[in-house]
């Protein structure tokens, strides 16, 4: 065979990713179940560099050069078994192939032990940046082996964004750690967009400004420390006008927010390590509850709204944006502190070893949260690897700090007149839980101990005790 790399499954992502590969001058060897796709790639695209079209999945396979590299491109879920259980039998020992849908970490574990025993190598890679992304540069989060890794790495460097000179590509740790971090990227996605939505809303009810207003005030954050993707494109959704009634966009969709399941994933992984990705789970959650659509009706039937819209006076509007935007900022940290530890959890409990300096270079750009912060997380990271949360790096200590009042105003607004900001609300107890030199979980131990003799530790000694609280209530020590 001819063809550098292959692609199969050639919906919008896998043809990008394809068009991608094959523009930075790798020969592309394309394959998909319905042959018209194929053809219409290379009809609609031939121009842009080599396509290795085939029409079965035998031929595709003989096109490739060894060792072989497969991309499969397809919905992540079943179909990806069947796509691997069709392409093992015509692979060969050191063939490499490379799922980059939105598997779970723990499909991807699977799949690469079993390729393993029959000597593959399985790269579960997690893909970020939608399909422009795919097309014009992702970031690329590459699980698997290192061997595979040399042996794709400098095609998928390639045709990753590039921040800086540096590709937003590295090969994260073994079997299934690149789709792991994808995973806790999506979560943080979801985290973002939230704290970005409650921003959107304590302006719109606190100002009474319009969406067109409001994206204005968002252009402006743009230039800060703010500066990220999601806040770019806050900034187009806001200031759209729908065609049909003329009304701003945002008010004629439909206010239930929906997913495809990563952040649940990133959640339900979370309540398994033990660590708390409180922003997350609440983004998640928020989720949920917008989609509950009876029990909102029956809640507002009940209760009406609380809010109070307009309550920010002419003279303060300024110094309320500004306590937005600074609660926006210190909430973000706080996500991102949660995620980065969350990946930690991660690479402990299954030997990945992971970097979570470089994990912050490959999200600079390409990603959905690339974000001007990631370079700042990165230096942390790399004054520090051991840093034990993100919160205490010199500059987001400062930064978190400096916001601390502000936050604080705007929960208190936000509570005061019946705005729901569950995410700046829980970002904000996740900073004052963690700093607090005593916790209330002293009185949680008690009482576990009083009803099911759980046992607690004591500040003053060593070993696990227990307290006979229907007898004498003397201590006693195992
Ligand atoms: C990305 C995104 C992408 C994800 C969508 C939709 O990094 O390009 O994370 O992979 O599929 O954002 O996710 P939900 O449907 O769960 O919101």
């Amino acid at each position: 065979g001819s063809a550098n790399i292959g692609v199969t499954g050639l919906a919008v992502m896998g043809r990008n990713l394809a068009r991608n590969l094959a523009r930075h001058g790798h020969r592309v060897a394309v394959h998909n179940r319905t042959y018209a796709r194929t053809e219409s790639l290379v009809a609609e695209h031939g121009d842009e560099g080599t396509f290795v079209p085939s029409e079965s999945l035998a031929d595709f396979v003989d096109s490739l050069q060894k060792p072989r590299v497969v991309i499969v491109m397809v919905k992540a879920g079943p179909g990806t078994d069947a796509v691997i259980d069709e392409l093992v039998p015509l692979l060969e020992e050191g063939d490499i192939v490379v799922d980059t849908g939105n598997a779970h970490f723990a499909d991807t574990r699977r799949r690469e032990e079993a390729l393993k025993a029959q000597g593959l190598h399985f790269v579960g890679c997690g893909v970020s940046g939608g399909e422009e992304g795919a097309l014009l540069g992702p970031s690329i989060m590459p699980g698997g082996s290192k061997w595979a890794y040399d042996r794709l790495g400098p095609m998928f460097e390639s045709i990753a964004a590039q921040v800086d000179g540096t590709p937003c590509c590295t090969h994260v740790g073994p079997d299934g750690a690149g789709h792991f971090v994808k995973m806790v990227h999506n979560g943080i996605e979801y985290a973002d967009m939230q704290l970005i939505a409650e921003a959107y809303d304590l302006l719109r009810q606190g100002l009474g400004a319009t969406p067109a207003e409001i994206a204005e005030i968002f252009r402006g954050w743009n230039e800060g420390d703010l500066e990220s993707f999601l806040i770019e494109i806050t900034v187009d959704v806001l200031s759209h006008v729908d065609a049909r009634t003329g009304q701003a966009f945002v008010d004629v969709v439909q206010d239930q927010a929906e997913q495809k399941g990563t952040g649940r994933w990133t959640v339900q992984n979370a309540l398994e390590l033990g660590v708390p990705i409180t922003g997350i789970a609440e983004a998640t959650f928020a989720r949920s509850l917008s989609g509950h659509a009876d029990q909102r009706l029956a809640a507002q039937q009940a209760f009406g709204s609380g809010v109070q819209a307009g309550w920010v006076a002419a003279e303060d509007r300024e110094a309320f944006t500004e306590d937005v935007r600074a609660a926006l900022y210190a909430s973000k940290v706080v996500a991102y502190a949660q995620g980065f530890d969350h990946i930690q959890a991660g690479s402990e409990e299954f030997g990945w070893d992971i970097d979570r300096g470089r994990t912050a270079t490959i999200w600079r750009g390409g990603c959905i949260i690339r974000a001007r912060f990631l370079d700042r997380i990165r230096e942390a990271y790399d004054a520090n690897p051991e840093l034990e949360s993100l919160l205490v790096a010199p500059y987001f200590a400062e930064a978190v700090q400096n916001g601390a009042d502000s936050w604080r105003r705007v929960v208190v607004a936000a509570a005061t007149n019946g705005i729901a900001t569950p995410a700046f609300s829980s970002s904000l107890a996740y900073y004052d839980g963690l700093r607090r030199d005593r916790l209330p979980a002293a009185l949680i131990q008690g009482l576990r101990d009083l009803f099911g003799a759980h046992t607690y530790r004591r500040v003053d000694a060593e070993g696990s005790f227990h307290t006979l609280w229907a007898g004498d209530k003397s201590e006693t020590n195992s």
